[in-house]
C-alpha cells in the first residue's frame, strides 16, 4: 500500500454509525467499510439494520447490526458494551441519528415538538459522545463525526428546533474537540446540505419548494447517500490528523451563496 493510501486507510477499526441502517449514515457506513473499518449500524429498527448489514457483507465488508435509540441513556449504555463485547474497541463514532419531523413556525410548534427534536439531535449526540466517545478518551486515540447540517450554520425557514439542535452538536462539537484534544480525541463536525433522503422526501417531491433549492445550489442537485462518504473517510481517518473543532460543509456550494 502507497503512502497516500495509508492515510485513508481505516484496516482494523472499529466505526460505530447511528442512524447507519439507511439514508445519509447508510452511505457514511458503506464509505468506512470500503476503506477497511468494522462498521457497527445502529438505529431504532432492527429490520433496518439488518437487511442493511446482510447487504454490506454480501458485498465483502464486514458490517454488524445492533439497535439503539441514541435518545435513551440506557440504550446507549447497552451499545457501547455490546460494541466492546464482540468488537472490543471504538475507534470512529459517526453521530448521524436525526429527526426533523415537523416543518412549522414556532407559533405552532409544541413543547413535545421541541423535546422530540431535542432528544434526538442534541441529547444523543451528547450521550454517544460521553459513552463511546469516553471508551475513546480511555483508548488515548478517536475520530468522531458528528453530523449536523447547514442548519447548523445558518437559518431555516420553519424549523426553529430543528436549527437549534444543529447549531448545538456545532459548538459541542467545538467545547470536546478541547476538552479531548490531549486524550488524542479528534471531535468535528459533517455538515451535509439537501440530500435525497427520507427526510427530505416531502419536500423534495413538491416542486415549488425543490427547484427553489435546487437552483440555489451551484452544483446543481440534492446530494446523492454516498455524497458524504469521501469527507466521512476524510475526517475518520489519518488524512485528517491535524484537524479537531472543524466543520466539513458537504452541500453543493448551497451556503456559498
Ligand atoms: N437529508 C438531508 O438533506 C440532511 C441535510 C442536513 C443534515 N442532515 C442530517 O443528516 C443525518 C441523517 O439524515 P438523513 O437524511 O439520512 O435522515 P433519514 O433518512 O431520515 O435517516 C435517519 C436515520 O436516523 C435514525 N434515527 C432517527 N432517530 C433515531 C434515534 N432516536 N436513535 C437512533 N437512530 C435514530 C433512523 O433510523 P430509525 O428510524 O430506524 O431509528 C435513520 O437511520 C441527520 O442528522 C440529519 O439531520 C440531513
Amino acid at each position: 500500500m502507497s503512502e497516500r493510501e495509508v492515510l485513508f486507510d481505516l484496516t482494523g477499526r472499529v466505526a460505530v454509525v447511528t442512524g447507519g441502517g439507511r439514508g445519509i449514515g447508510r452511505g457514511i457506513a458503506e464509505g468506512l467499510a470500503a476503506f477497511g473499518a468494522r462498521v457497527v449500524l445502529t438505529g431504532r429498527t432492527q429490520s433496518t439494520l439488518d437487511q442493511a448489514a446482510v447487504e454490506m457483507r454480501g458485498r465483502g465488508y464486514d458490517a454488524l447490526a445492533q439497535m439503539a435509540d441514541v435518545s435513551r441513556e440506557g440504550d446507549v449504555v447497552a451499545l457501547r458494551d455490546a460494541v466492546l463485547g464482540v468488537c472490543g474497541q471504538i475507534d470512529i463514532l459517526v453521530n448521524n441519528a436525526g429527526v426533523n419531523p415537523i416543518y412549522l413556525g414556532i407559533e405552532r410548534t409544541s413543547l413535545a415538538d421541541w423535546q422530540n427534536i431535542i432528544d434526538t439531535n442534541l441529547t444523543g449526540v451528547f450521550l454517544c459522545c460521553k459513552y463511546l466517545g469516553g471508551v475513546m478518551a480511555g483508548q488515548g486515540k478517536g475520530s468522531i463525526i458528528n453530523v449536523s447540517s447547514v442548519a447548523g450554520h445558518v437559518g431555516l425557514r420553519r424549523s426553529v428546533p430543528y436549527c437549534a439542535t444543529k447549531g448545538g452538536v456545532e459548538l459541542l462539537t467545538k467545547g470536546l474537540a478541547l476538552d479531548w484534544a490531549k486524550k488524542g480525541v479528534r471531535v468535528n463536525t459533517l455538515a451535509p446540505g439537501y440530500f435525497e433522503t427520507d427526510l427530505t422526501a416531502g419536500m423534495r417531491e413538491n416542486d415549488a419548494l425543490a427547484a427553489p433549492l435546487i437552483a440555489h445550489t451551484p452544483l446543481g442537485r440534492f446530494g446523492k447517500l454516498d455524497d458524504a462518504a469521501g469527507a466521512a473517510v476524510f475526517l475518520a481517518s489519518d488524512a485528517s490528523a491535524y484537524m479537531t473543532g472543524a466543520s466539513l460543509v458537504v452541500d453543493g456550494g448551497w451556503t456559498a451563496d
